[in-house]
């Protein structure tokens, strides 16, 4: 910690990349590893468009499921403390994988969400947003008021493009950074995990905080194998308390 507080005093420019393990601690499930989502149920039957098509209502009941589990959930001082750091560098962008709004809810104002969000809806035929609250109903699924098409969950599904203008923010800024964070994320799927090697090849620190090693760990300038919702509030006090020492 002592090595990577002194390198962070020169950055400017900071960006983190998340993925489901910063929502781990808020007892939401992770994708990979044992207890995870892939661990339980098939993607290619729920996360595509061909399953869309083929049984739209067991993918919304799947969906309705995820959402009532995340009504339940809260931020952790993972998120709180990516809150934070908004205020501690010139310039701050935090981008996830995560569909969950946790870190809005802990208060970080500009988050890129390369994979959607899970509270929105949209038209799985014009991609317009569905704006009607209330729950979607598996058994009577709501049709585009544009074009009648089915509503959809606005997430990324497997063999789907990123929004394009999201996935070209987030290389830019990483490729800018001072310093750039992968926290909680299995560093696999891409493109999110080419940003990590995009801000490293552009003289970025890379710095990842993950339970386990991943395959960029090795590149990294720093690892530390600790749950972020511990690492990063005891970093964020550090750099809080630096700060006021320098003043
Ligand atoms: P994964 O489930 O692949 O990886 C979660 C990572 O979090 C693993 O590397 C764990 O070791 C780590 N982890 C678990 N608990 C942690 C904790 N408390 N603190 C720090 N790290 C912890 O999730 P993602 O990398 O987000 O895509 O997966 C990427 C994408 O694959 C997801 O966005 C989703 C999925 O298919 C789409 O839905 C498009
Ligand atoms: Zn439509």
């Amino acid at each position: 910690m002592e090595d990577l507080l002194k390198r962070i005093k020169s950055c400017k420019r900071c960006v983190v990349l998340t993925g489901a393990g910063v929502s781990a601690e808020s007892g939401v499930p992770t994708f990979r590893g044992k207890e995870g989502l892939w661990g339980k149920f098939r993607p290619e039957e729920l996360a595509t468009m061909d399953a869309f098509m083929a049984n739209s209502s067991i993918v919304w009941e799947w969906y309705n499921w995820r959402r009532e589990l995340l009504g339940k959930v809260q931020p952790n001082p993972g998120h709180f403390a990516m809150s934070e750091m908004e205020q501690l560098f010139d310039s701050f962008c935090l981008i996830t994988q995560n569909v969950d709004s946790l870190h809005q809810a802990a208060g970080s104002k500009e988050v890129l969400e390369l994979h959607g969000n899970i509270l929105r809806n949209k038209c799985a035929d014009c991609s317009s947003p569905f704006l009607d609250e209330g729950d979607i109903d598996p058994d009577a699924i709501p049709k585009c008021k544009k074009c009648g098409g089915k509503i959809r969950p606005d997430v990324v599904w497997f063999g789907e493009l990123l929004n394009e203008q999201v996935i070209n923010s987030a290389f830019e800024e990483s490729e800018q950074a001072d310093i750039f964070f992968s926290v909680g994320t299995s560093a696999l799927v891409h493109p999110a995990a080419s940003l990590p090697v995009a801000a490293k090849r552009h003289g970025a620190i890379l710095v990842e905080i993950n339970v386990e090693p991943t395959p960029i760990s090795e590149m990294a300038d720093f690892c530390f194998n600790l749950p972020s919702g511990q690492f990063l509030p005891d970093m964020v006090a550090n750099l809080k308390s630096e700060r006021v020492a320098d003043q």
